[in-house]
């Protein structure tokens, strides 16, 4: 017996006593139904409250990490909140230039920039282009120089701090793709190169320990380890990235954004550095906020093994628990309130046995063919690792406040399958959406 752990619902949620959930002043069963399933809901409010926390916890500077989700809106949203968006392709940076944010808020990231992907930057007039590698320093230099153009730049340091998280999830460990290390001395040289470029200025260090961490410890250890190299140099600005986790499950807790802050203000007081301390969180911000909405279509129930309930969405919404294990919660939104008496696992409508949505998940009992059911904790890394795996079509995704729900993404069309290819739209041109 278990009834859902409402703290891992969005903020505003508000169960009714006839048990239906509402998320932002909207009855979720009837949002399924305007909007149909799969479907992406955010409580837009809280999307609000988690940047003004960041930016209270942060008066340095916060940029929202927008591989965690972006869409036009999203951008918005966290632009007029006063944060900065850390963009770390071509694509995420096409995307937020589109939406209107201005480019001097943009802070680029990638460890394999390209060089197309540095004109771009360097084109738009990003804020900030964080080097990852002594080779992007002398892509960007020509690139510069091609432009006649400068560039305020952060050298991204590997500080071999170990984060306490999933293996894939980690990034500040000596063996890693990202950064220039600081034990060997490459982040010296790096230094050294940048403060040759006359076209570069070398404003700060960047570094970043990996994602869903709870022990905000890891955030003082890497403060720690950074202190010696990034002291003497005299910056004014250090970011020690994002990765605060969030809890997914019953039984989980997080630190909040503004207990992550306090931590890192102690820690960098106490090492002495001055620089003005920036992050970007991009989970700790949207994680909470969305619940994606699905329709039970089969119920199979194997005696003695377990009982499958397959929905209309899957692994091509939410890769994370094929991907990482990752576990949900999941319950019935017509029935918020009652015990969640039948244990099942709820899977996809991919051709695929690990198209797995939640492991071991528990509903109630009555659950039929046709009812709404939801997974919480979507609003990170679900709509933005998406993909069209079988060629299901991606969900859309609405914004919900104060009574009103805003469509900001449509959902994918059967059209949008087709644009792209050349073959298909050379014999069959009407299909072009
Ligand atoms: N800054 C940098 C340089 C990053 O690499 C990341 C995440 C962030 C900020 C934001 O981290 P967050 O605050 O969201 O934890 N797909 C994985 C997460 C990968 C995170 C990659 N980098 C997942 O679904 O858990």
């Amino acid at each position: 017996m278990s009834v859902l752990p409402l703290e891992l619902l969005p903020e505003s949620s508000f169960v009714g006593e006839d048990g239906r959930l509402q998320i932002g002043g909207r009855d979720v069963v009837e949002l399924a139904e305007e909007f149909g399933t799969p479907l992406f809901v955010y409580d837009e409010q809280q999307l609000r409250d988690r940047c003004r926390e960041a930016m209270a916890a942060f008066p340095g500077g916060v940029a929202y990490a927008t591989k965690a989700f972006l869409c036009g809106a999203m951008a918005q949203l966290a632009v007029e909140e006063g944060l900065n968006l850390d963009v770390s392709t071509g694509g995420e940076l096409h995307v937020a230039l589109a939406a209107g944010a201005p480019p001097d808020r943009l802070v680029f990231h990638g460890n394999n920039k390209s060089a197309r992907e540095l004109e771009m930057a360097v084109e738009s007039g990003v804020g900030r282009i964080v080097i990852d590698s002594l080779a992007e320093i002398d892509r960007l230099e020509a690139v510069l120089a091609d432009q006649d153009a400068e560039a305020d730049v952060l050298i991204r340091v590997n500080p071999g701090v170990v984060a306490h998280t999933h293996e894939y999830l980690q990034t500040g460990v000596a063996d890693s793709k990202f950064g220039v290390s600081i034990e060997g001395g490459v982040a010296a040289d790096a230094v050294v190169r940048v403060n040759d470029s006359p076209r570069m200025s070398l404003v700060g260090i960047h570094a970043h320990v990996g994602s869903q961490v709870f022990d905000v410890e890891s955030f003082g250890r890497l403060v720690d380890s950074l202190a010696g190299f990034v002291g003497p140099l005299g910056l004014p600005e250090l970011s020690i990235g994002g990765g605060l986790g969030v809890a997914y499950v019953e039984g989980e807790s997080a630190p909040s954004i503004t207990e992550w802050g306090a931590l890192v203000h102690s820690a960098i007081a106490t090492s002495g550095l001055e620089a003005k301390v920036t992050v970007e969180p991009g989970r700790a911000i949207v994680a909470q906020a969305a619940i994606t909405l699905y329709t039970v279509g089969t119920i199979k129930e194997i005696p003695g093994v377990r009982t499958y309930v397959s929905v209309d969405g899957g692994m091509s919404d939410n890769p994370r628990p094929v991907l990482y294990g990752s576990g949900y919660e999941v319950f019935v939104p017509r029935a918020t309130d009652r015990d969640r008496d039948l244990e099942v696992r709820v899977v996809g409508k991919h051709c695929e046995s690990g198209d797995v949505l939640v492991w071991s998940g528990r509903v109630t009992r009555d659950l039929g063919l046709g009812d709404v059911l939801a997974t919480p904790v979507t609003g990170a890394y679900g709509h933005t690792m998406g993909s069209n795996y079988n060629m299901v079509l991606r969900p859309p995704v609405v914004f919900v406040r104060d009574g009103e729900a805003r469509e900001v993404v449509r959902r994918e069309a059967y059209e949008d399958l087709t644009t792209r290819d050349t073959v298909i739209q050379r014999v069959r041109p009407e299909l072009s959406s």
